[in-house]
């Protein structure tokens, strides 16, 4: 399964990752992907400098305000959006 992380530390959670998270939940609902992956929030992982700061399959993502994220997300699920 698939795993995104998002950080709810307050400096990430502040920056975008607020709205990152229903940015996330309605790109899974919108591609009927809430079953094949695992979101979860997740504790500052001390990078709040680099933040906001999401992991996506194990690999960090920094900096990712609003406007990367749905590339990435795009990009990293593109396998799925298109099956
Ligand atoms: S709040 Fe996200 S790394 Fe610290």
């Amino acid at each position: 399964m698939k795993c995104i992380q998002l950080c709810m530390g307050s400096s990430c959670h502040s920056r975008g990752n607020a709205r990152s998270k229903d940015m996330i939940s309605e790109f899974l609902s919108k591609n009927g992907l809430e079953d094949k992956v695992d979101f979860r929030g997740m504790l500052c992982m001390g990078e709040c400098g680099d933040g906001p700061n999401i992991i996506i399959n194990g690999k960090l993502y920094h900096h990712v305000e609003e406007g990367v994220l749905l590339d990435i997300l795009n990009e990293v699920f593109a396998e799925d959006l298109s099956s």
